[in-house]
């Protein structure tokens, strides 16, 4: 089992301990021993422990007493007992035992089924609530640093407007003020210059606002945005990006999943920049068996294997933002050693997204 949880037995004798052992063997999980609440205690306080299950009499401190000792650690306040009893258990007893937050019963003689049925749901109950723990932790840590990619962005496209834009626009005021002090003659040649000026401005306008959302993907569809994408990631770059595209004639998908793709080429080009120190790169996106296979690959240092397993903490927002992509659509992002470099890849299956709300376009 991948994710095995402990389980703590506790009973002064070793005998009834083995026996323990043996019904609950067939769960796969972590038994663990202790002869004593003392010995008990040491396990809880270094392991994380999923279910204890308690002999209700044992010598030197009881079952209940033990459990309450234990329960008064805020750490174990929701961790399953078994409390054992070789006595007959009143009522009295048993709400006695579900004040201290026991969770349940079992009688002596025990009947095994029963027990590793009791067991068995109470790690299971653990496990989730553990995975659970896991999962909200890693979606904490990407809300925040999808908040910071956000900041990022924002100062990113700040700089832009104010460096390129605000300086073309800036000198063409200047050019602009300075026209009725001009002579006659050289008031055509501001005016001219002026016009370029703004040209230029235009043209930065153009570009900014086409990298945050390309026109051509709403107008043209994936394959024309690929390929204006790319051409301008290679002058950009200067990393030599060649894309292939099968079959030529691409066809309309539906517009969510263009932007999908789209997206996810972008960031794993603009890694391939900022991380992998490569020379050459390559996109292919490829349509077929109602899939649709989009691939990036670089001759660059390669991934770390972490990061290549996705492994918390090793990626950015960039890799999770992808992945949450691809999974939206049910399909498979993995990344590969490109052997030189890397290889990211993606599946997304397509046939249901099409046929259900975005009948095939013509191919453009
Ligand atoms: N093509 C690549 N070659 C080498 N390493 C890569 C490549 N792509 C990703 N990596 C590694 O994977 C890590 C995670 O990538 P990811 O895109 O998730 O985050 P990031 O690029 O560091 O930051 P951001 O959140 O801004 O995208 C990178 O920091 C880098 O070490
Ligand atoms: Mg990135």
């Amino acid at each position: 089992m991948p994710d095995k949880v402990n389980i703590l037995m506790v009973d002064d004798q070793p005998g009834k301990l083995l026996s323990y052992e043996a019904v609950l063997a067939e769960l796969g999980e972590n038994l663990i021993k202790a002869l004593s609440g003392k010995e008990a205690l040491d396990h809880l306080l270094k392991t994380d422990i999923a279910v204890i299950l308690l002999d209700v009499s044992m010598p030197e401190i009881d079952g209940f007493q033990l459990a309450d000792m234990i329960r008064e650690h805020p750490r174990f306040h929701d961790t399953a007992i078994l409390f054992i009893s070789a006595v007959y258990m009143t009522d009295v007893d048993r709400a006695k035992g579900y004040e201290r937050g026991a969770v349940d019963y079992i009688s002596v003689p025990i009947i095994p089924e029963l027990l590793r049925a009791k067991v068995r749901v109470f790690a299971e109950l653990h496990r989730k609530t553990r995975q659970l723990g896991i999962l909200n932790h890693e979606l904490r840590r990407l809300s925040s640093s999808m908040i910071a990619a956000q900041d990022k962005e924002r100062r990113r496209i700040a700089r832009d407007l104010h460096d390129s834009l605000g300086q073309e626009l800036s000198a063409a005021k200047m050019v602009a003020d300075m026209i009725p002090l001009r002579s006659a003659e050289s008031k055509d040649r501001a005016a001219a210059e002026v016009s370029t000026l703004i040209d230029h401005a235009l043209q930065q306008v153009r570009s900014i606002s086409h990298l945050l959302h390309p026109p051509l993907l709403d107008e043209a569809g994936l394959r024309s945005a690929l390929q204006w994408y790319v051409e301008g990631f290679t002058k950009r770059s200067g990393v030599e990006t060649a894309i292939d595209i099968v079959p030529p004639d691409f066809p309309r998908l539906a517009p969510e999943l263009e932007t999908a793709v789209f997206r996810i080429v972008q960031e794993a080009l603009t890694n391939v920049f900022r991380h992998s120190k490569a020379l050459k790169a390559s996109v292919s996106l490829v349509i077929g068996n109602s899939q649709v296979c989009v691939t990036v690959r670089d001759d660059g240092r390669g991934i770390a294997d972490p990061t290549m397993k996705f492994r918390p903490g090793t990626i950015g927002v960039g890799l999770a933002g992808m992945r949450q992509r691809v999974k939206e659509f049910g399909g498979e992002l993995q990344l590969r050693d490109g052997n030189p470099g890397t290889l990211v890849e993606v599946v997304i299956p397509i046939g249901s997204v099409r046929e259900q709300s975005f009948p095939a376009i013509a191919p453009t």
